[in-house]
């Protein structure tokens, strides 16, 4: 790449520009989506504990919302969307704006898991939908407001699988490191407007999603809220990637110091796990 340099990540640079503005929840109107269950709905509760004034909690399933939502409190609200909706985001940014004030924080937390191995055209299909393309539609109605207001923070959430890559999914883990990588983009281009992008990228965690394999969860499962209070404390620090669970950062590392080592470790890995999925699904 021609735009890096000696001086991309020199020492002072480094120094000067890393961290961002940290969140501060007491200001603004915050948003998650994907939050009638697990993650989000437990990502919205701590949001509000923690004193935001007003919530929304977006759901393609209106109902869970409400529900959750209803638990929260007075000041949350629900709002049925499917993320996959351009035309219905924008709506939904345009009335949360008008109706509760300028949205300070955006979580696109919803995500789907779908297929195994390779999977099939359906299940490239649903995963790009929700996991990258759902994002990209959030960035494109949100961020030019938080540009203008020259404030505000956007997080997607990822996975772990889109830093280190899970062998037993492909749409899934390709679809997060798409998300990784939107987020990233989103992070540099954004930064110089006052805008904070955030990637929260778990490894395993008790949720719905994951309630039929518990093959997906590996050796440390976090709760929800567990997950929850990291976001929270990696956005109070302005920091970009958000590891709620223990080792990933250190996974991270050994990846990118030698790619064909980690390669051989995880074909072990994939060899080891009694579930291991068929690669090639039908179709
Ligand atoms: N559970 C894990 O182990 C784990 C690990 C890493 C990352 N994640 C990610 O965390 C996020 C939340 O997952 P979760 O574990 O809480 O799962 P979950 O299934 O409990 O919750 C996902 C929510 O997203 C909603 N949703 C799905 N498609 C939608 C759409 N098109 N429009 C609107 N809402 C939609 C669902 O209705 C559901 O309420 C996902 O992006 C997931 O990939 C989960």
């Amino acid at each position: 790449m021609t735009l890096l340099n000696s001086e991309t990540n020199g020492p002072t640079n480094e120094q000067e520009d890393s961290v961002q503005d940290g969140f501060k929840p007491g200001a603004g109107t915050v948003v998650v989506t994907g939050a009638a269950s697990g993650i989000g709905r437990a990502i919205a509760r701590r949001l509000s504990l923690a004193g935001a004034p007003r919530t929304v909690l977006l759901d393609r399933d209106g109902a869970g919302a409400a529900r959750a939502a209803e638990a929260i409190g007075p000041h949350a609200r629900a709002m049925g969307v499917d993320v996959r909706d351009p035309a219905a985001i924008e709506a939904a940014v345009t009335r949360i704006e008008e109706e509760d004030g300028p949205i300070s924080l955006w979580c696109s937390n919803a995500g789907v898991h779908r297929g195994q191995g390779l999977g099939n055209a359906s299940d490239w299909d649903a995963s790009l939908a929700v996991n990258l393309h759902a994002h990209l539609h959030s960035a494109r109605a949100v961020l030019p407001r938080m540009a203008r207001r020259g404030t505000g923070h956007f997080v997607i959430t990822a996975s772990a699988a889109g830093l280190l890559t899970d062998p037993r999914c492909a749409p899934y883990s390709v679809s997060k490191h798409a998300a990784v990588a939107l987020a990233e983009w989103l992070a540099i281009a954004h930064g110089d407007d006052g805008v904070t992008v955030a990637c929260l990228c778990p490894e395993g965690v008790r949720t719905a999603m994951t309630a039929a394999d518990s093959a997906v969860l590996g050796a440390e499962v976090l709760e929800p809220e567990a997950v929850a209070g990291s976001l929270l404390e990696g956005l109070a620090e302005g920091r970009f990637l958000i590891l709620p669970h223990t080792r990933t950062a250190e996974y991270e590392r050994r990846r990118a110091a030698d790619r064909d080592r980690w390669i051989a470790g995880m074909r072990r890995a994939r060899r080891r796990a009694a579930s291991a999925a068929p690669l090639y699904a039908a179709g």
